[in-house]
């Protein structure tokens, strides 16, 4: 017998401690070994959206990346946020048309017209990164045709940010919103968000309580949100009468709640664990959507689904679009694309379209609507697990 047969019963265990790579090595380290720490690369040596995040990490000083980079606790959903996606293997169709792929990115999203299926999600203190702070991601986004959705607690004012759009208004922003028990103050919020054109709430629920974050905690930058906040489909009833704007509940987690979304008249539910900050333990949004997929696809045609969380490339993007989530979020690739200002953030975007496009492509969808589950084996196959 071959003496590596005698290593096969230990195989799976030698798979699962494969390392957990934050950064996969591409070879980053040694193209850009030069960069003085407390600069960045010059951007066109910046390849994919993981590079951000190297380039970000020399650059900020450690407190301000860390809060951008943190999780929860162990960050044991962060990491599985990034490492859900290479469980499940493609199933590429070859003999396939797929030349005017590139065209069949655009999108709507609740009704907007958007350039392609994934938007900036809604991150705080923007201006860690870039004295522009969030005006760089309404830029981007705008130059772009994707949906930016301003954080609550961003750097600058909901007015400030929304100053930077476009002054005939053709730019589509969304508001993120966490919201304390007093209904007056909810009332006077509601109000300036219609006020300044903007198009939909997204109400944050996934943080009744507040987030436990040790690698914050070490630097003092942890959650802003510290109070157990009072969250129910009833409150979110009584949002819905407030204003005109659609509410949709971002930190879905569960089919359960997706249908119970549905029958309290959500207009789209955001599947997301927070990027992993809030709860360790909490799913994945692919694993959310595999779950949805499995009890019910019919339910990501009776509501628009969202979904965010370690999307970092144009096949993670496409995995999720192929259970039939309808847009995808991403927050820390950004975040770190703005320590360039608008030019980084507009980078990011344009990568990750072309990505999702040649991956497309190579995966032999002719049409990036007509992606459906049965290009992705929805079997896991055990790596990084
Ligand atoms: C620095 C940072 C700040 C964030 N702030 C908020 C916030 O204020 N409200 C919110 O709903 N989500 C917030 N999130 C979560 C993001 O909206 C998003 O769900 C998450 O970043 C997606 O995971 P990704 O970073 O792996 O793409 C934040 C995430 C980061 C990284």
């Amino acid at each position: 017998m071959h003496s590596s047969f005698l290593l096969l019963p230990f195989l799976p265990a030698a798979l699962a401690a494969r390392p957990f790579l934050n950064e996969p090595t591409t070879g980053i380290d040694e193209a850009l070994a030069n960069t003085p720490a407390g600069t960045l690369p010059d951007l066109q040596g910046i390849v994919g959206l993981p590079d951000f995040d190297w380039a970000a990490r020399r650059y900020m000083n450690v407190s301000d990346y860390t809060y951008y980079r943190n999780g929860a606790a162990g960050e044991w959903s962060y990491r599985n946020n990034l490492e859900a996606y290479n469980r499940f293997r493609l199933r590429p169709r070859m003999m396939v048309d797929v030349t005017n792929i590139e065209s069949t990115l655009p999108t709507t999203i609740l009704g907007h017209n958007f350039s392609a299926p994934f938007f900036i999600s809604p991150c705080s203190r923007g201006g860690l990164a870039h004295p522009d702070a969030e005006k760089n991601f309404v830029r981007a986004a705008g130059a772009e045709n994707i949906l930016y959705i301003p954080a609550f607690f961003a750097t600058l004012s909901m007015e400030e940010i929304a100053a930077e759009k476009p002054s005939n208004d053709s730019q589509t922003l969304f508001q993120q919103v966490y919201l304390s028990s007093n209904d007056t103050e909810t009332q006077q919020l509601f109000d300036r968000i219609e006020g300044l054109g903007t198009k939909a709430i997204v109400f944050t629920v996934d943080s009744a309580a507040d987030g436990n974050r040790h690698r914050a905690a070490r630097y003092g930058v942890g959650s802003a949100d510290s109070s157990y906040t009072y969250i129910t489909w009833d409150y979110y009833n009584k949002l819905q009468n407030m204003t005109s704007l659609p509410v949709i509940p971002k930190g879905i987690q569960s089919v359960e709640d997706v249908k119970l979304a549905i029958e309290h008249g959500a207009p789209a539910v955001f599947l997301s664990n927070h990027g992993g900050r809030q709860l360790d333990g909490s799913p994945s949004a692919l694993e959310v959507a595999l779950e949805i997929y499995e009890e019910d696809p019919q339910l990501f045609r009776q509501i628009e689904i969202y979904a965010d969380g370690g999307v970092r490339y144009g096949a993670d993007v496409l995995k999720l679009l192929a259970l039939g989530v309808r847009a995808v979020g991403l927050g820390r690739p950004f975040m770190y694309a703005n320590t360039y200002g608008v030019e980084g953030v507009q980078r990011a975007i344009q990568l990750l379209k072309r990505e999702i496009a040649i991956d497309a492509g190579n995966l032999g969808v002719p049409d990036l609507k007509a992606i459906d589950a049965s290009y992705v084996k929805w079997v896991n196959n055990g790596w990084y697990s």
